[in-house]
């Protein structure tokens, strides 16, 4: 038998420690690292997992490749769908080239899942996509806003110096009121019931989700911001910082608000910004919605590269999310772009 096998469940122990060998072969030591000190979070205990959402291929018994499935709960036109970013697919190189890229992720995207959602992906990936007919979004803009000009005094650190100050920064509510917490409780699924139907595609964000996301991943430590008018919670945002590098860099993972609350979004950024004034040297975001793209602009951000390709698949739900992509609420926080690699 020299047949590939395709198996919708977690990999056993044996399996994922010869799945983290080629993980390292393909994507290297450090990346195989962090993925296997991540693997248990992201794909067995978030809180929509489901132990069949992974599909191992196998070839006389032994681990040949993956396809791992990130579940989450979707915001989708106007209900809730069960979606999953599809990551971390590969084969050994004696089994690619021949079809098994192929089957390997139609088994897994065919887990009774409503949307697949594919984010940051590699050429490789890319041409599985395109040959399976996925649906190609084009790509998730990325914006970066430098904060310290001491340290990048250059012709065109001025210039954008100068265009930052002409910014004209959004009204601001005196009404809402900023402030970091650690707690994340029912009152975020309160949010998120009241704002999911503004927006034609979001993950759910209620405290569940958010807690497993962003508290409990490792090796990573966000700060959560809460927007208030009075006592009520009117929005959230999500940073956190890079590891030490040449360049500090600020990462905005989320800013989430009812879809038309330009004020609260507008102040949450503010708030982020002025905490990353001394830390950071670039602070960037990425904003598939047209309303957090706009914030971000007021507040001094400008188009930046690179830009993470979007592509999705849309298996048992109506189609009409796919017309109004301007209404997706995409962050770097969704699937696992901002995870360490
Ligand atoms: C991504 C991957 C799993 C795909 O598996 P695969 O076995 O190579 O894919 P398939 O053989 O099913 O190929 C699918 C299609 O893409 C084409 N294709 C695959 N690799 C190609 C390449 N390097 N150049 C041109 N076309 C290619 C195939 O010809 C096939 O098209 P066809 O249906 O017209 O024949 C595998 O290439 C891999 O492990 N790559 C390295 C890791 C990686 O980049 N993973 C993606 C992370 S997002």
């Amino acid at each position: 038998m020299n047949e590939v096998r395709y198996d919708l469940r977690l990999p056993t122990t044996s399996e994922l420690a010869e799945l983290t060998r080629l993980y390292a072969s393909t994507f290297g030591e450090q990346a195989a690292t962090q993925w296997r000190a991540r693997w248990e979070w992201q794909f067995a205990r978030g809180p929509a997992a489901d132990r069949s959402d992974y599909c191992v291929a196998s070839l006389n018994g032994a681990a040949v490749g993956q396809y791992a499935l990130m579940p989450v709960t979707l915001w989708w036109s106007d209900r809730e769908a069960r979606a999953a970013f599809g990551t971390d697919a590969f084969l050994a190189p004696t089994v690619r080239g021949r079809g098994a890229g192929k089957q390997l992720y139609d088994t897994a995207n065919h887990a009774g899942f409503d949307v697949c959602l594919g984010a940051g992906i590699t050429i490789d990936s890319l041409r599985v996509l395109q040959r399976l007919e996925w649906t190609d979004m084009k790509t998730i803009p990325m914006l970066a806003r430098r904060t310290s000009w001491r340290r990048h005094l250059s012709l065109a650190g001025l210039r954008q110096l100068v265009s930052r100050s002409r910014t004209k920064p959004g009204a601001r509510d005196v009404d809402v009121h900023i402030a970091k917490t650690s707690t994340i409780g029912t009152e975020f699924d309160e949010l998120w019931r009241a704002c999911r139907s503004g927006f034609a595609l979001c993950v759910r964000r209620d405290a569940a989700y958010l807690r497993w996301r962003y508290q409990d991943v490792p090796g990573k430590a966000h700060t959560v911001w809460e927007a208030r008018r009075g006592a009520r919670l009117v929005g959230f945002a999500i940073s956190c910082l890079e590891p030490p590098g040449v360049v500090r860099v600020g990462v905005i993972d989320d800013v989430f608000t009812e879809h038309t609350d330009d004020r609260a979004r507008d102040a949450l950024l503010a708030a982020v910004l002025q905490d990353f004034r001394s830390r950071a040297d670039l602070v960037i975001a990425g904003a598939l919605h047209d309303g957090l793209r706009a914030s971000l602009k007021r507040n001094g951000f400008t188009n930046w590269r690179p830009e993470y390709r979007l592509f999705v698949k849309v298996h048992s739900v109506n189609k009409r999310p796919l017309e109004s992509v301007g209404r997706w609420h995409i962050t770097l926080g969704d699937g696992d772009l901002d995870v360490p690699r």
